[in-house]
């Protein structure tokens, strides 16, 4: 017997972008199942993407320095909590000064319990199981007077939210801190064309199966039954939105059903899904970001060898 439709989020998000009349979608926080995080975490070491490295690389040598552009007696809160190694840096920076205090806020509850295990022994870790705003609203609420906010927002995942969306997150960010607090931002800059294109189709495959994950998790999740050999993972450079796009390409002409979506949905041969977005900035833009959304910008560090910037946004 076949299961019901179940009015979850995840079945009315996929209901919604694969009947889109133009370009079917699939929002890509879908992609960060256990098996999309374990295969997104062996992508940060994949020698043709070096993001992360570079995240990493500008935290390690200037954690000192961005402790002494903020005021002391600071709780750091961090949205997504990843794999802790770049906020182990920076905790391990701040214990030099005084008690560190870290909520990393994250709906994956696997990722929460990583992360206390890992950053636990260095100061006071409070996992948060939440949104990202609703996590920020809680630490405001938490703190005690005079204590001053760093959020970290790693890992340029601003990139992976529309232009106009970005800037209304960071706005939602500002409006949950006071005067001083301050927002580090990872944002990834444009390179030249071909680099980007091995960073999202890398040779081993792991980004192709990252991407077809998600197809899989329809079917585990969903009742699907996508084909995942009948899709090929494709991307998309658009030079002039400074956007890579990964897609999921049709290889024939097929239906699929998705039971406990309530949905049967045809592909012509050739057409694609739109899984992700991922947007490079100029360092300009992040100014302009960080203005808009009533930030000043304080300070950028820029990774020369892979083109990544950090960049410290303060609330006047
Ligand atoms: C999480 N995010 C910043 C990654 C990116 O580069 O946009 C996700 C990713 N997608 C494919 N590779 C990595």
């Amino acid at each position: 017997m076949s299961a019901p439709a179940v009015d979850t989020q995840f079945a009315r998000d996929v209901r919604a972008g694969l009947t889109q009349p133009e370009q079917k979608t699939l929002d890509c926080r879908y992609l960060y199942d256990d098996i999309g995080s374990a295969l997104f975490e062996a992508i940060t070491f994949l020698p043709e993407y070096g993001l992360t490295r570079a995240d990493t690389r500008i935290i390690q040598a200037h954690a000192e320095d961005l402790l002494d552009c903020l005021p002391s007696d600071l709780v750091i809160a961090e949205l997504g909590s990843g794999s802790g190694a770049k906020t182990r840096t920076i905790l391990e920076a701040v214990r030099k000064r005084q008690r560190a205090i870290y909520y990393p806020i994250d709906l994956s509850a696997s990722a929460l319990a990583r992360c206390a295990q890992e950053l636990g022994p260095l100061g006071i870790v409070m996992p948060l199981g939440m949104s990202y705003l609703d996590g920020l609203r809680r630490v405001a609420a938490l703190r005690a007077p005079g204590q001053r906010l760093l959020v970290l927002f790693l890992g340029s995942t601003i990139g992976n939210f529309e232009p106009q969306a970005a800037i209304d997150f960071v706005n939602s960010i500002r409006q949950e801190l006071a005067p001083g607090d301050a927002l580090l931002l990872g944002t990834d800059l444009v390179k030249p064309t071909a680099q980007l294109l091995d960073a999202y189709d890398d040779p081993t495959g792991v980004t192709a199966a990252f991407n077809l994950n998600l197809l899989g998790r329809i079917n585990r999740e969903l009742q699907g039954d996508f084909d995942l050999r009948q899709f090929a993972h494709v991307i998309r450079y658009h030079e002039e939105a400074q956007r890579i796009e990964m897609h999921l390409r049709s290889r024939v002409y097929q239906i699929v059903s998705i039971r406990q979506a309530d949905l049967i949905v045809d592909f012509a041969a050739g057409e694609t899904i739109c899984t992700e977005a991922c947007h490079k900035f100029y360092l300009e833009q992040v100014q302009t970001m960080a203005d808009a959304a009533g930030f000043r910008l304080a300070r950028q560090w820029v990774d020369e060898e892979w083109g990544f910037a950090e960049n410290l946004l303060v609330c006047p």
